[in-house]
């Protein structure tokens, strides 16, 4: 004889029961919930007799007793504990480690002061790509030693991704933290990096962003956020949408979400004497001396940025080298020692004409490089 597995857990029964008044689960209940697992009626009879529920011939319904509705629910809870404790067992450490070619500039003291505070006081992040949002919240919370749960907000995150839900471990569905529950229980800081690709589905956030924790419906628990709990968002534009079109899939943010953050930070690409830093940093911690046209490469590249910016605010390019975009270029001079090469390599994700007039402008601001050169 083959032992058929059942097509549905324990789990998923009570979960699924839940929906129902347990205390009167009628025939036509059991005929929905052997469809929805696809099962015979007689089948599902008997593994509900298995757990306890009895038949009533007068109401011609099932129920549960008493006794077993709470050992049913003390069941589900040991379900639910078992990653949690697992999770707690490990202990690891979410503080984010230190990177030293991190440079603090515009908002970021005023971040890091929040962050230190450990009062709860949600901070949304606004600004182009690639200008060290991200970067600044890990380096903040690296400096202060505050654990970070990160976030990559997509169209697609929903409850499950954030809050949690039944997982399949080893044949047995259980419960499982989402991301936004660890950071609650943890004290962590929420980083909810991208919300703006968010779809409507995050509003379930709502009650955790009022500081108020959550009710995890499917297992009956509510949540209570630990002392150091707070979030921070980041964003492309200001959760309004975009109306240049520049930043395709951003949706625009419930309003009464956007309200829950009582501060907004706008984060610039950071200035010519910084980005030079950051470069210098880069290049250091790739083994290039420091010294004559290495030098130089940093100083054209910042400035050649900065035009380019310039231009991309006025309207005259549409697109824009982010601080991103030039530590790639410095990677791939530290691989090639090619000036030309690497600033082409690292365009080429850009349509021809505007790579075209951003290779332009280089030559015309490093004489050490023309144009024949770049057109190799
Ligand atoms: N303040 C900074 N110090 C050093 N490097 C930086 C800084 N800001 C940005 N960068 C560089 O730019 C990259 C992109 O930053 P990131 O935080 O991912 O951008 P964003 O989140 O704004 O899109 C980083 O990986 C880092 O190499
Ligand atoms: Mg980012």
């Amino acid at each position: 004889m083959t032992l058929i597995p059942h097509k549905y857990t324990d789990v998923e029964l009570f979960d699924l029961l839940k929906k129902y008044d347990d205390s009167a689960i009628t025939s036509s209940d059991l005929q929905e919930i052997a469809d929805h697992f696809d099962v015979k009626t007689s089948s599902l009879r008997r593994r509900m007799k298995r757990k306890g529920f009895e038949y009533n011939a007068k109401k011609k319904t099932y129920a549960l007793t008493k006794t077993q509705l709470k050992t049913a629910k003390k069941q589900l809870e040991t379900q639910y504990e078992k990653p949690h404790v697992h999770a707690t067992k490990q202990k690891e450490n979410l503080v984010p480690t230190s990177d030293d070619t991190f440079i603090k500039f515009g908002a970021f003291p005023d971040l890091k002061k929040i962050i230190q505070s450990r009062l709860f006081y949600p901070i949304f992040i606004t600004g182009m790509s690639g200008n060290g949002k991200t970067f600044g919240v890990e380096q903040a919370c690296s400096q202060t030693k505050r654990e970070l749960i990160r976030v990559n907000i997509t169209v697609e995150t929903d409850e499950d991704d954030l809050i949690g839900g039944f997982r399949l471990v080893n044949g047995e569905t259980v419960w499982h933290n989402g991301p936004v529950i660890e950071a609650l229980e943890r004290g962590a800081i929420l980083l909810l990096d991208e919300v703006d690709l968010a779809s409507n589905k995050i509003l379930c956030l709502q009650s955790i962003l009022e500081g108020k924790g959550v009710f995890l419906k499917k297992i009956g628990k509510f949540v209570k956020p630990n002392e150091g709990f707070n979030i921070v968002a980041t964003a492309n534009t200001k959760g309004k949408g975009s109306d240049d079109g520049r930043f395709i899939g951003t949706n625009v943010l419930n309003e009464a979400f956007l309200e829950r953050f009582p501060i907004t930070i706008e984060q610039d690409y950071p200035t010519v004497g910084v980005e030079s830093k950051i470069l210098t940093k880069v290049a250091e911690s790739l083994n290039i001396p420091m010294v004559g046209e290495h030098k130089n490469f940093i100083t054209h590249l910042c400035n050649w940025a900065e035009i380019v910016r310039k231009t991309f605010n006025d309207g005259g390019v549409d697109e824009i080298i982010s601080t991103r975009r030039l530590t790639h270029i410095m990677r791939a001079y530290s691989i090639f020692g090619d000036k030309m090469k690497s600033v082409q390599m690292c365009l080429n994700r850009f349509d021809d004409e505007t790579k075209e007039s951003f290779i332009q402008l280089y030559t015309k601001l490093d004489d050490t490089v023309n144009v024949s050169e770049s057109t190799q």
